[in-house]
């Protein structure tokens, strides 16, 4: 499949939008989750009404953070990612986040592994959300806006496949033993 372009300025979308200012996440009880937004992954919270909060870390996107009483349906492709300064960092988040587990409510936190041209894992929250810690250059992801679209080894998409489809791989076995 043909990599998708990267050249906007060509482009006069219909709608004239000035920046990304903010995604959204659901939660359930919104002292519980300030307490991990703050203290567990460092971001600056403001609570802006009774259900609800708005993160930010860094100059960046900022989350809304909304109490719900349906249980939230984030997967894997519904994260945000927070960045580190390499490798070693994302080591030691790991560490850092697999000694609070039970303090947190943390429900899931998966190995770091090298995938699409970063080292990274995933935490899913009390709440079911997902968020992934990765090394990054400064800046980001912007970095990418600046390389020609069809250099494509900036991004190792197979290695995320080969993960992905191991895990499958050991969750039809797991089923398997089951049935046998
Ligand atoms: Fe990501």
């Amino acid at each position: 499949m043909a990599l998708a372009r990267t050249k906007p300025k060509k482009i006069k979308p219909l709608l004239k939008t000035n920046c990304l200012s903010h995604g959204t996440v659901e939660c359930h009880d919104l002292a519980r989750a300030r307490r991990f937004y703050e203290e567990v992954l460092g971001f600056e919270v403001v609570q802006t009404s009774d259900i609800s909060l708005m993160l930010r870390r860094g100059k960046g996107t900022i989350i809304a953070c909304v109490e719900t009483k349906r249980k939230t349906a984030a997967g894997v492709y519904s994260h945000f990612g927070l960045d580190v300064d390499d490798r070693a960092a994302v080591d030691e988040a790991h560490k850092i986040v697999s000694g609070v587990r039970q303090e947190y409510g943390i429900k899931k936190i998966q190995r770091p592994v090298f995938q699409h041209g970063t080292y990274s894992f995933y935490i899913v929250d009390a709440d079911d959300n997902w968020w992934e810690i990765l090394e990054n250059p400064k800046g980001g992801y912007n970095y990418v806006f600046d390389l020609k679209e069809t250099a494509a080894d900036w991004r190792e998409q197979n290695q995320g496949r080969d993960r992905i489809s191991k895990g499958k791989r050991q969750m039809t076995q797991r089923k398997k033993k089951k049935v046998a």
